[in-house]
């Protein structure tokens, strides 16, 4: 599996505190499977700033420290840029980073509770500079999940959603694993990660969640969204979001709504 979403780097962010816990987590990551992931620092939101030629240093550390000790993982430089207004021009003046220092697609982090007013111009901005946004977590934020018809409206613009695993285990609670599993059978995200900021509790595994995405979608749908989709960002590839559209399972009660539709018509 590939994982896109993991704040493994040391010290820099809310993620690892230190390189003993980046390792561990690296550990963590290969025993469940994962073969590459993107370190994603948190960028613009407020707290925290990581201008891209730091997280490039960062990750090319500890990437030789994985070596050193032998831990088999690949790891690319990225971000989780919160979507604010200023996002766009630090894009094109270098200072934020794509998935994978790729310039292909842009990991973008909503707010916890609201959307901010002008979200959808600032997605619009990006797709018009060549971008695609990759919208993290959508299920984690309330305004999101109570209303995931803008989730549908940025995904029909162009942009993906991203889904966390532990959201699809029901490690942040029922309300979000349900927004996780709607989200999911409606075919509004397209992509798994991990968004691992520890070596226990919130760590990088995406095998539990992939699981659950088996369950609700299949496993060749699965199997788009931990491997092959995540794959192609990480090459700078294009995402071909009609392969999921095509292997989804429908969702839970079509066939009895379309049987009924059918009866009436
Ligand atoms: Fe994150």
């Amino acid at each position: 599996m590939v994982d896109i979403h993991a704040h493994l780097l040391p010290g820099i962010d809310d993620g690892a505190k230190n390189l003993q816990q980046a390792l561990n987590m690296a550990r963590l990551a290969v025993a469940d499977g994962t073969r590459a992931l993107v370190v994603t620092p948190h960028h613009l939101n407020g707290v925290y700033r990581n201008p891209a030629d730091g997280v490039r240093g960062h990750c090319a550390s500890l990437r030789a420290a994985l070596r050193r000790e032998g831990i088999d993982l690949a790891i690319f430089p990225g971000s989780e840029c919160h979507l604010v207004p200023e996002l766009p021009a630090a894009l094109v003046a270098g200072s934020a980073l794509t998935v994978a220092d790729r310039g292909r697609a842009v990991l973008v982090e909503l707010p916890v509770h609201h959307v901010p007013f002008g979200a959808t111009e600032i997605l619009e901005e990006l797709i018009a500079m060549g971008l695609q946004p990759i919208i993290a977590h959508p299920e984690r934020n309330a305004e999101v999940a109570a209303s995931p018809d803008m989730l549908a409206e940025w995904v029909a613009m162009g942009c993906l959603g991203q889904i966390t695993a532990q959201s699809c285990n029901g490690r942040f609670g029922p309300r979000v694993q349900q927004a996780a599993e709607s989200m999911v059978r409606q075919g509004l995200v397209q992509i798994v990660a991990s968004d691992a900021h520890r070596d226990s509790r919130r760590v990088p595994e995406l095998s539990q969640g992939r699981v659950m995405l088996e369950r609700w979608v299949g496993s060749a749908a699965a199997c788009l969204m931990a491997e092959d989709f995540p794959r192609a960002l990480v090459a700078g590839d294009p995402v071909e979001t009609e392969r999921l559209d095509n292997v989804r399972q429908p969702p839970r009660g079509a066939g009895i709504r379309g049987w009924l539709g059918r009866l009436r018509a």
